[in-house]
């Protein structure tokens, strides 16, 4: 039988372009590959410790990769470039030399705001696996596809795999570093901060939040809480801080401030409501200075940039947690009033993410 069908040339471009369509979202995820590979060969590190452009074959040789990938390595390169991680010009005898864009500086392994271990983390096969297994989980009764691709949730697996757990606390370290650098300067982020006396910083990971708290308000009593097995011998290195391990959904120190950072993305809205309403309890009333901080992304419908970004993180919350997901300022109301809170303000100041502030 002949299947062929007349095609109008309008419509021959419409799918090809179509075509087109499908083969950039198929091959995507080797932008993020090429990515890893540049970041764990440390191409950013050798260009910066080069101090000026290099050429392939200068990194060939100061990455000590053998001659014979130079044609490779010119190919990765070729990408990065076009995905912005690099930037191209030309030599008077016509080689062309590589340099950092402000993209490759963010992931040099000594810069202070360094992106390198979020980076390395999140593109590890043990955080993208479970993406592989968004159909299998709509078709079974896992808890989240992180629970399909590794037997248990994501939480118990990093208390069980101290590879798994140190990365990833790595990870969050390195974010907390950046937004802390960011917004500690802010003025209305600062001035959150007067007059307040203690602060628990709930689901703190490693503390690098809390630390930059502490060193910047001496007289404020940080407490970093999260699970036993992240906070384990964690010292406090001189600062008014101190280790407390536990389990959010069980009890909350209380404090002035409750800080959330990247928390309730990780839950569901029932998850979520436990976790707010034992926040509630932990502070005193806005009158009497109490106050939680939320930093968590609040779904943009306006900024496309923006939201790309977004939804491919309500994604990854989808894969990793279960009920995990992103919010709009509408959804993340709703949780603050079910909860008991009854007053809140959205700062728009940390790109893809928020800063929330909520009392009761
Ligand atoms: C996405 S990480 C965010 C870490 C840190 N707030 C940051 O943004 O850098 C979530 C944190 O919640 C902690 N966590 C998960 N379940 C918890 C629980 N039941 N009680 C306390 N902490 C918990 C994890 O160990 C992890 O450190």
């Amino acid at each position: 039988m002949d299947t062929s069908i007349i095609i109008s040339s309008d419509h021959k471009n419409e799918l090809l372009n179509a075509q087109t369509h499908i083969w950039t979202h198929i091959f995507h995820f080797l932008n993020s590959m090429a990515l890893k590979c540049a970041i764990q060969l440390q191409i950013p590190d050798a260009i910066h410790k080069h101090g000026k452009p290099m050429t392939v074959s200068e990194l060939v040789t100061a990455l000590a990769l053998s001659p014979t990938k130079a044609a490779s390595l010119y190919r990765i390169m070729r990408l990065l470039v076009h995905s912005n991680f690099l930037s191209k010009s030309k030599l008077v005898n016509g080689e062309e030399t590589f340099d950092l864009t402000v993209n490759s500086k963010l992931l040099l392994k000594d810069h202070p705001m360094t992106l390198a271990p979020f980076t390395l983390a999140l593109l590890d096969p043990i955080l993208t696996e479970p993406a592989h297994y968004l159909a299998s989980w709509f078709q079974n009764n896992d808890e989240s596809p992180f629970h399909t691709a590794h037997g248990i949730g994501v939480w118990d697996y990093a208390g069980t795999e101290m590879r798994f757990n140190e990365y990833f606390n790595k990870a969050m370290a390195s974010d907390a570093k950046f937004v802390g650098d960011i917004l500690l300067g802010n003025i209305e982020f600062k001035r959150l901060f007067e007059g307040v006396g203690s602060l628990v910083d709930v689901g703190g990971g490693t503390g690098t939040m809390a630390n930059a708290i502490a060193k910047g308000h001496p007289s404020i009593k940080c407490t970093v809480f999260d699970l036993p097995h992240v906070v384990e011998g964690l010292q406090n290195n001189g600062l008014n801080l101190d280790y407390v391990g536990g389990d959010m959904f069980e009890a909350i120190p209380s404090a002035d401030v409750v800080l959330l950072k990247w928390i309730l993305h990780d839950w569901s809205d029932d998850q979520c409501h436990e976790i707010l309403e034992r926040c509630r309890r932990a502070i005193p009333s806005k009158e009497q200075g109490g106050k939680l901080i939320i930093l968590d992304i609040v779904l943009d419908v306006e900024n496309d940039n923006l939201r790309n970004v977004q939804l491919l993180f309500d994604m990854e919350m989808l894969s990793l947690n279960i009920g995990g997901k992103e919010r709009s300022e509408q959804e993340w109301k709703e949780l603050f009033m079910k909860a008991g809170f009854n007053d809140y303000k959205f700062y728009s100041i940390l790109g893809p993410r928020s800063l929330i502030v909520v009392y009761h």
